[in-house]
């Protein structure tokens, strides 16, 4: 489907009342392979791609960061960096790529990122923000999103500017992760602080944070936000999509069996092989495990007997031995 078509509906549809559900980037995790899982079942209004640095992508392209696969629905590609004319010509090779949007990261808390000016460090330097944004929406006609932090308790302040730059600034809509930047997962979604930046902001907003069953999608979308975006919970849960979908029709959603659970984690692990290669994919397949074991309500400690695989015959054996 042409790629300006899909993102025109995407537009409509973030404008319109109905909430959408999106799926995170989560980098590591959210190739192609793992894509490819989620619109199995479908349901999210789009996928990300993993973080990739401008700067990386112009040097060398790796087909990890830039491979589509023919059956994806809509993809995002987020791009990090914090030059305006690199992240203009990193996009522009993005929609060379097949992106159906773009999202600028301006969340990621790697110091080694803030260090280089990018990630969350962007908001705190409004005015490169507003450059970048105005940057690349001159030269890429698909739409532009950024997904920002909340002030936490920090005391940054800076919210209202943020907010107010990237309406200025010409962006299609925010994606907000409730939690600062210097906050890990044990700090639970800062909903209030999402319900403030929704009320402030004119374009749609996304929320995301904890969201991962349909009592926490409800208290995301009591917030008002446009849709939520799922990370986490859609790992070794590739149906997650669907199930909430179902649940706000109020119709119970089948789960696949345990089996096919293993199915679809040999597929996932198989998929970055074809991609990469065996041995990566299988190192892969150790930390990756633990969500499938979780999803399938297996005992966490069963994920020990994932950490010691090398071979692929190994990881087959030991699926077929759990997944049952
Ligand atoms: C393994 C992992 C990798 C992540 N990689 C990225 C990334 O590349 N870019 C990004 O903006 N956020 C990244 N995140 C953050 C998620 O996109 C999301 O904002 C966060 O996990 C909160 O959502 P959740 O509670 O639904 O997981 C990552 C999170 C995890 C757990």
């Amino acid at each position: 489907m042409c790629s300006k078509l899909v993102s025109v509906n995407l537009l409509e549809l973030l404008r319109s009342k109905q909430p959408i559900l999106i799926q995170a980037p989560l980098a590591g995790v959210s190739a192609a392979p793992f894509r490819e899982l989620i619109w199995q079942f479908g349901g999210p209004a789009y996928c990300v791609t993993e973080m990739i640095s401008a700067k990386t992508l112009l040097a060398h392209a790796s087909k990890r960061f830039l491979y589509k696969a023919p059956n994806e629905g809509p993809l995002c590609f987020q791009l990090s960096g914090s030059d305006p004319d690199e992240l203009k010509q990193a996009a522009i090779i993005a929609r060379k790529a097949g992106a159906n949007l773009i999202d600028l990261n301006c969340g990621c808390p790697v110091t080694k990122i803030r260090k280089k000016g990018a990630g969350s460090k962007l908001l705190s330097e409004s005015q490169k923000l507003y450059d970048i944004i105005k940057a690349i929406k001159s030269e890429v006609n698909i739409p532009l999103s950024l997904k920002i932090r909340v002030d936490g308790i920090s005391g940054d302040a800076f919210n209202q500017d943020v907010v107010k730059i990237i309406n200025d600034a010409g962006a299609d809509f925010m994606i907000v992760h409730g939690r600062h930047w210097t906050e890990r997962y044990d700090v639970p979604a800062r909903l209030d602080e999402i319900a403030m930046i929704k009320a402030a902001s004119s374009i749609p907003v996304i929320g995301n944070g904890d969201v991962r069953d349909y009592d926490s999608l409800k208290k995301m979308l009591a917030t008002g936000v446009d849709g939520a975006m799922i990370g986490r919970a859609s790992v070794g849960r590739p149906w997650i999509f669907q199930e909430l979908l179902a649940a706000m029709r109020g119709e119970v959603y089948a789960l696949p069996s345990i089996a096919k659970m293993g199915a679809l984690f040999l597929k996932h692990i198989e998929g970055l092989r074809d991609l990469e290669n065996e041995k990566l994919a299988v190192l892969q397949a150790r930390s990756l495990s633990k969500y499938y074991l979780r999803a399938a309500g297996v005992a966490p400690e069963v994920h020990r007997q994932f950490i010691g695989i090398i071979a692929w015959a190994e990881l087959e054996k030991l699926v077929f031995h759990i997944f049952v």
